[in-house]
């Protein structure tokens, strides 16, 4: 598509993810001639801000993407595996946030310092963004995969309530407005209190592992192209309305040590390492990652239990990088010069 500027939807765009890429669209000045906003028939006529003025979204239908060149997609699974498909028949390319399509053989899923060359071959026209930790675990563990091959990852979450979407957000200041008030606690959203408390709140997978557990398992594998990956995840919800953390155990095949990962890591695309000597304070943080594009790691240790492994802490903003962003990033490698 040799285009100097495109015509852009965004499907779902009154969502938290949603608004999250009309802003990240904005703030890199993408070239867009003209930018369709689609939402449910409940947000027709409803006006976001976009490129200084506003943008009237329009109710999504069959006929939403004529014309249109670029789809992004953040408006749920079923919604994606409906319109997906029409989107590209129309001569859309679409990028799809949801998980509807990211493990189908036909579909790429893409993080673009990783794999970017995977999303040139789709066949089904829809290349899929993945799951928000699975993305920035990967952007971390590339440099030290090129290196020395992982072998098993041991992964514990701690993961923001944004990324249930924007009415998890608003239950969780409602809980915790309640709770502060010293009335009861009613969740809208969650399975029970999620205010000053952890839950493991998603739907379940396999084995006793969740959903999010197991995308975790399966997309690493397939945007690393290396079925051999171990992953051990644990997916946990935390009251932090934006950004998610990890603790992350990595083992080699060969033997690791934190400073040659630190090595690897200081410079590396969309890292940003932050190696201060164990101070209070001094580790990434999701209240400082939010609204910002890196993935940051901090607090790589020699493993004390497994020699040769490493362990290290890696946050977020889980509906930047985690989603909007890495999609518009993907739009960008394969549309943009700059
Ligand atoms: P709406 O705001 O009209 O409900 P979030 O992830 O923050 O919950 O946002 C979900 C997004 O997906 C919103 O923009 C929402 O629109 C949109 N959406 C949900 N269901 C549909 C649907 N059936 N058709 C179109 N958009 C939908």
């Amino acid at each position: 598509m040799s285009k100097a500027s495109f015509v852009v939807a965004v499907a779902g765009a009154t969502g938290a993810v949603g608004r999250e890429m009309l802003r990240t669209l904005e703030q890199r000045s993408f070239p867009i001639s003209k930018l369709v906003a689609l939402a449910s028939e409940r947000s027709a006529g409803q006006k976001l801000p976009f490129g200084g003025g506003e943008v009237v979204v329009e109710e999504l239908g069959p006929k939403s993407f004529e014309g249109v060149d670029i789809a992004l997609f953040s408006a749920g699974a079923s919604v994606s595996r409906e319109y997906a498909p029409i989107a590209a028949r129309c001569g859309a390319v679409v990028i799809d946030n949801s998980s509807a399509w990211r493990m189908d053989p036909d579909v790429p899923l893409v993080v673009p310092e990783v794999n970017i060359e995977a999303a040139k071959t789709r066949p089904k026209g829809i290349i899929a963004n993945p799951n928000c930790s699975t993305i920035q675990m990967v952007v971390a563990l590339k440099p030290l995969h090129d290196a020395a091959r992982v072998k098993t990852i041991i992964v514990s979450t701690y993961q923001a309530t944004s990324g249930k979407g924007q009415a998890a957000v608003e239950d969780l200041l409602q809980q915790t407005r309640a709770s502060l008030a010293g009335e009861t606690v009613t969740p809208t959203v969650f399975p029970g209190q999620m205010a000053f408390n952890v839950l493991c709140d998603w739907k379940a997978g396999e084995d006793d592992y969740s959903e999010e557990e197991l995308k975790m398992v399966n997309e690493t594998r397939k945007i690393m192209g290396d079925a051999a990956i171990g992953v051990s995840p644990t997916t946990v919800r935390v009251p932090v309305v934006n950004g998610h953390s990890e603790s992350v155990h990595v083992q080699f095949h060969r033997p690791m040590t934190a400073d040659e990962a630190k090595r690897l890591l200081r410079g590396a695309e969309g890292v940003v390492l932050m190696d201060d000597a164990y101070a209070p304070g001094k580790h990434p943080q999701p209240f400082s990652a939010a609204g910002t594009d890196p993935v940051y790691v901090g607090r790589v240790r020699d493993d004390l239990a497994v020699a040769g492994a490493i362990k290290m802490f890696v946050v977020a903003d889980n509906l930047r990088k985690g989603a909007a962003l890495n999609a518009v990033q993907i739009a960008e490698k394969l549309f943009v010069q700059r």
